[in-house]
């Protein structure tokens, strides 16, 4: 039986794209059927045009599609990934969270299970708050949140952050910590919690 993954993720340069790359090539080694889907960019195009590396991922993610209700509909699971605002979720992925209002009262977000994973410039700069604020509204939708944990090595060797993978990136983009297999396990194991919760609802 396939489970269904969305990975919804927002990146202004590249970072959280990478990571939700790297969960969708693991969760589709897992046998998941996987769509990827960017939220809406909703940075004025002057803010984006001041930035050389936001421009440059901008335009080379121009077509790649965007994230919808109906995708949160189609799925059994969900990873998020967001880069740390202020120690908060971006706005853009907050605007796409603030649409599911219609969704959450017909009961539809319930029981989905969901993880997240996020990035800051500083090794404390809000990583594990920006997780779990995402999750304080999985909370709200009624889903089932699969946190890693150390249920993995990989977990300890990428930073050891049990609330999800995250990653430092420095000011030129490049990530400081090694999490590519914890990116890998916490994707395989979300679609493997996801398996076992449809498998029980048959
Ligand atoms: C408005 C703004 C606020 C930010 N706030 C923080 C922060 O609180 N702590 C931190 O370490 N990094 C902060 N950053 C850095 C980003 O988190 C970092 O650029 C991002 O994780 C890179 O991910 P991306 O390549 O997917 O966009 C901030 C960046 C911007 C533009």
């Amino acid at each position: 039986m396939s489970v269904k993954l969305a990975i919804f993720y927002y990146s202004s340069t590249g970072t959280n794209h990478q990571l939700a790359q790297w969960a969708a090539e693991a969760a589709r080694e897992a046998g998941a059927e996987v769509r990827i889907r960017k939220v809406q960019e909703l940075a004025p195009e002057s803010a984006i045009e001041q930035n050389p590396a936001w421009k440059e991922h901008y335009e080379a993610t121009k077509n790649e599609p965007v994230a919808t209700l109906e995708d949160l509909e189609w799925a059994d699971a969900y990873i998020f990934s967001v880069p740390t605002r202020f120690g908060n979720v971006p706005s853009q992925m907050k605007q796409f969270l603030d649409t599911t209002g219609g969704l959450w009262a017909e009961g539809k977000l319930a029981n989905k299970v969901v993880s997240a994973m996020s990035s800051a410039q500083n090794p404390h700069g809000g990583q594990e708050q920006t997780i779990l604020a995402l999750y304080t509204t999985f909370m709200h939708w009624g889903a089932i949140i699969a946190a890693p944990g150390y249920t993995d090595p990989s977990i300890f060797a990428g930073g050891g952050n049990p609330y999800g993978t995250s990653v430092t990136v420095d000011q030129d983009g490049n990530m400081k910590e090694d999490v590519k297999e914890a990116v890998r396990h916490q994707a395989k194991r979300t679609v493997q919690v996801a398996q076992w919760l449809k498998k029980g609802m048959q």
